[in-house]
């Protein structure tokens, strides 16, 4: 099980200040929602824990650790609210999946076919892991429906084994009819492979079906941070309140638990 903690995270495009001075810990194995209005800075947040922001300022640490990038793989991973634009159109899925997988899955000194049918062998159980039909490897990404993608992007994500995995609207370009079935894969994986989880979201009824702690950005400021069911029924920051009385209800998450 792992941990991230950001300390005084500042992202500036230009002189344009996105993100200021965030701290923010997620705690072991557990889920954090980022809400709050669109522009808030969630998205860059969440790019600056990868290093795909122009951080300024401040740390990103992995179980108390910088989150410096292992043999060229990083500990923490991010999947994209647009699964058409985070898959390689020319690339099939199985190959996706297996340039996530870090080296070493067998020996180097392994004989190549035997390599490479460890590295299928890896491939089919990270498709499998996220309900897709190994047998569906060969296909472009074009041949898959969103949801499918959706889903193949969280197994290229969680093939590189992330300690820490940030999720950016990743169901909001889909289908309302297969958003509760990719949210609750990815509730079931996080239980089961504990990494911790940056779920960044619009939607506070799925944030209180998927987080135990929920953290609210206005203005690229953290304006509070707490406990899911503190935070949703006794608010303190008048962002948070906002955000809340948006929701004529938040019945979506009685229904999908
Ligand atoms: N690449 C960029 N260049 C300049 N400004 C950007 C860039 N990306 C985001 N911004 C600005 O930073 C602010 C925060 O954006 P973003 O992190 O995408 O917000 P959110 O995800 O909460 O909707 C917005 O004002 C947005 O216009
Ligand atoms: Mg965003």
């Amino acid at each position: 099980m792992s941990s991230l903690e950001l300390r005084g995270i500042t992202v500036r495009y230009g002189r344009f200040t996105a993100v200021e001075n965030v701290d923010l810990l997620v705690p072991e194995g557990t889920v954090t929602g980022l809400v709050g209005g669109s522009g808030s800075g969630k998205s860059t947040l969440g790019k600056a824990v990868v290093g795909l922001a122009p951080t300024r300022s401040g740390r990103v640490l992995v179980d108390g650790a910088d989150a410096a990038p292992r043999r060229g793989h990083s500990p923490v991973q991010l999947v994209f609210q647009n699964p058409y634009a985070s898959l390689d159109p020319r690339m099939s899925v199985g190959a996706s999946v297996a340039e996530a997988l870090p080296d070493g899955v067998s020996g180097r000194r392994t004989p190549a076919r035997e390599r490479r049918a460890a590295r299928d062998a890896e491939v089919a159980r990270f498709l499998e892991l996220v309900g897709i039909d190994p047998a569906r490897a060969v296909l472009t990404p074009d041949a898959l429906s969103g949801g499918q993608r959706q889903r193949v992007a969280l197994a290229r994500a969680l093939a590189a084994r992330p300690a820490v995995l940030i999720a950016d609207e990743i169901t909001s370009a889909l289908d309302v009819s297969v958003q509760g079935a990719v949210l609750n894969l990815l509730r079931r994986l996080q239980r089961e492979l504990g990494f911790a989880m940056l779920f960044i979201s619009h939607n506070l009824a799925v944030v209180r079906y998927l987080c135990d702690q929920v953290a609210v950005m206005d203005g690229g400021h953290l304006v509070e941070c707490g406990p899911t069911d503190r935070v949703l029924e006794r608010p303190e920051h008048p962002t948070t309140r906002n955000l809340i009385s948006c929701v004529p209800t938040l019945a979506l998450a009685e229904e999908a638990s």
